[in-house]
């Protein structure tokens, strides 16, 4: 919401998106830097990670495993996890939680639909928080490799969705997760300028509401291939064999 003093004084409110404005020091330079990870790389990777890999779940084991010996390969793994998806989306998130606790969401005061998505925005970046943490922790720290053992990735994954209250967990995260990016596409816009003026806003809403069904979508899709299929193995030499085996047609 913008605000601004007329000439009596007085504290004027204007329904909208406030751009991002320069010349407010090092807190607009970390405000914008929160606006810009939002995109590349926290919202690039996600886009990936769902739309592209969890997409080749559909596939089933073995076209899953192929994707993620083709992740786990590519040059400085270890480096592109750290700066290119750990730090950013740490940065993100605790400077998103910053904004949260500084912020005054204003929802019973102006209850205009803005507002309330800029509520929804909150809590979907915080649990979508705890379900990064959770799902990076208990996937890449926990259990068996999947760096060296792409072909257990399909069956890892089956051990937590088989779990009601996890495969709950996952269907909120996601759907949480895929709207503060697709909402979050329309802010950055409406913050940058890069899409001005009542109508086009209206319009590249609609857009970014289609984007959040795809996304949610395929994520979906996904999750419901890991919990139709038999559980896959989730040892080193199971592993080897889905690695050898041929997608299903
Ligand atoms: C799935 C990972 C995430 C992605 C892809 C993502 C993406 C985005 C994008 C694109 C924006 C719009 C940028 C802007 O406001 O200019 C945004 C805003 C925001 N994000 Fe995230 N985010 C993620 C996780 C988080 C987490 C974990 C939090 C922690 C609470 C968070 C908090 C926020 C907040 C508070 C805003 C609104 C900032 C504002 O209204 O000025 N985000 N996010």
């Amino acid at each position: 919401m913008a605000s601004s003093a007329n000439s009596t004084g007085a504290i004027q409110t204007k329904p909208g998106i406030a751009p991002l404005r320069a010349g407010k020091g090092i807190s607009f330079t970390l405000r914008r830097l929160h606006s810009l990870t939002g995109i590349i790389p926290v919202g690039a990777f996600l886009f990936e990670h769902i739309l592209i890999s969890n997409a080749t779940a559909i596939g089933g084991p073995a076209a899953y495993a192929r994707q993620v010996r083709f992740l786990a390969g590519l040059p400085l793994v270890l480096a592109l996890e750290i700066f290119g998806i750990w730090l950013p989306i740490l940065y993100h998130a605790l400077y998103g939680f910053y904004i949260w606790y500084r912020g005054e969401a204003n929802v019973v005061s102006y209850s205009w639909t803005g507002n309330w998505m800029y509520t929804l925005q909150r809590w979907t970046g915080g649990i979508a928080f705890v379900y990064i943490v959770w799902h990076t922790y208990t996937m890449r720290f926990t259990g068996i490799d999947l760096h060296q053992y792409p072909g257990a990735s399909f069956g890892k994954v089956q051990a937590e969705v088989f779990q009601t209250p996890l495969f709950i967990f996952y269907v909120v995260g996601l759907i949480a997760a895929s709207w503060h990016f697709a909402y979050g596409i329309w802010l950055f816009c409406a913050k940058w300028g890069i899409v001005s003026g009542d109508k086009a806003q209206k319009r590249f809403l609609a857009v970014c509401l289609a984007f959040f069904f795809v996304l949610s979508g395929v994520g979906l899709g996904s999750l419901a291939k890991f919990r139709s299929t038999p559980q896959q193995p989730r040892d080193a030499s199971g592993a080897k064999a889905v690695e050898m085996s041929q997608p299903a047609p």
